[in-house]
């Protein structure tokens, strides 16, 4: 397996790739790798000729107040984790290789990035499409692979795709959870062994959910009411946000007729957790 840390020797790659005509798939992460990752990694595998990962804690997706200088970092367990599925190459620049100084340009998908997380983090969704159109442009992928939990990624994304006419496919992978449904993530490791329990409440109310729709109940704001006091109700955990949205306009919908996502947000302890599922 091949580390490039630098844009000019990660281009020297895909030239070669290119002229050979095989294809690329990027899985861009943030390092620290779990199996939410090794799935799509999985996956990707069997999508193109070559699975390339990207590992770059990506510091104009978080906020003044959030958390990346604690952000974990563990580059040699990821780099054994990544040969094990079977990635031929990581591209893992520094920052500075990144966002040189005198850095200037951003990526912004409006609108939908107004919503949801993007009222609590106002800045995130710029910095992400931002990083990922950068990355895109120095793999050039032909397909590249995004979880499903981070459902407002994964949505921004595709819109930045078609907007830009970019040359790549985006598949989604459904979201990877524990064995007691917590979704899996990178942040799991900042919950106190009381709050790693109590974080059950965001699978316990989508699961909810889905059950009153099953049962009929087709009015979002009941919805909506039941998982923010099952989630208020439980200890150290609050609640930033519960919306049950269009999965494309990501617009909050009324009444669940067609598909719809109840998405959420969830602070536990000082952890915020998300996740989400397709109510119909
Ligand atoms: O989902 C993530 O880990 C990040 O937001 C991404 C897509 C790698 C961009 O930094």
């Amino acid at each position: 397996m091949e580390v490039f840390t630098t844009v000019k020797e990660m281009k020297a790659y895909v030239r070669a790739v290119k002229q050979r005509r095989e294809t690329i798939c990027l899985v861009p992460t943030m390092g620290y790798l779990h199996k939410g990752h090794t799935d799509l990694m999985r996956m990707g595998r069997g999508l193109a000729d070559h699975l390339v990962i990207s590992i770059f804690v990506n510091p104009t997706q978080f906020g003044p107040k959030e958390d990346l200088a604690k952000y974990p970092r563990d580059f040699e367990r990821d780099s054994r984790l990544a040969e094990e599925v079977g990635v031929e190459c990581i591209f893992y620049p520094e920052t500075l290789e990144m966002y040189p100084p005198g850095y200037a340009t951003y990526v912004n998908v409006e609108e939908i990035t107004e919503t949801l997380c993007g009222l609590s983090r106002p800045t995130h969704f710029r910095g992400v499409t931002t990083v990922v159109a950068k990355l895109f442009n120095i793999v050039e992928p032909d397909v590249s692979v995004f979880g499903e939990k981070d459902y407002q990624q994964l949505t921004v994304i595709r819109k930045m795709v078609k907007d830009l006419d970019m040359n790549v496919r985006v598949v989604s992978h459904p979201t990877v959870r524990e064995d007691d449904g917590l979704a899996m993530s990178s942040r799991n490791r900042y919950l106190s062994p009381s709050q790693r329990k109590n974080a059950l409440v965001l699978i316990g109310s989508l699961r909810r959910a889905r059950e009153l729709v099953r049962g009929g109940e087709h009015d979002a704001a009941k919805i909506q009411a039941m998982a923010v006091d099952m989630i208020s109700s439980t200890p150290e955990c609050a609640v930033d946000y519960v919306e049950i949205v269009d999965p494309d306009t990501l617009c909050p919908v009324d009444r669940i007729d067609g598909r719809a996502v109840m998405a959420l947000a969830v602070k536990v302890g000082s952890t915020r957790l998300i996740d989400n599922a397709e109510l119909k």
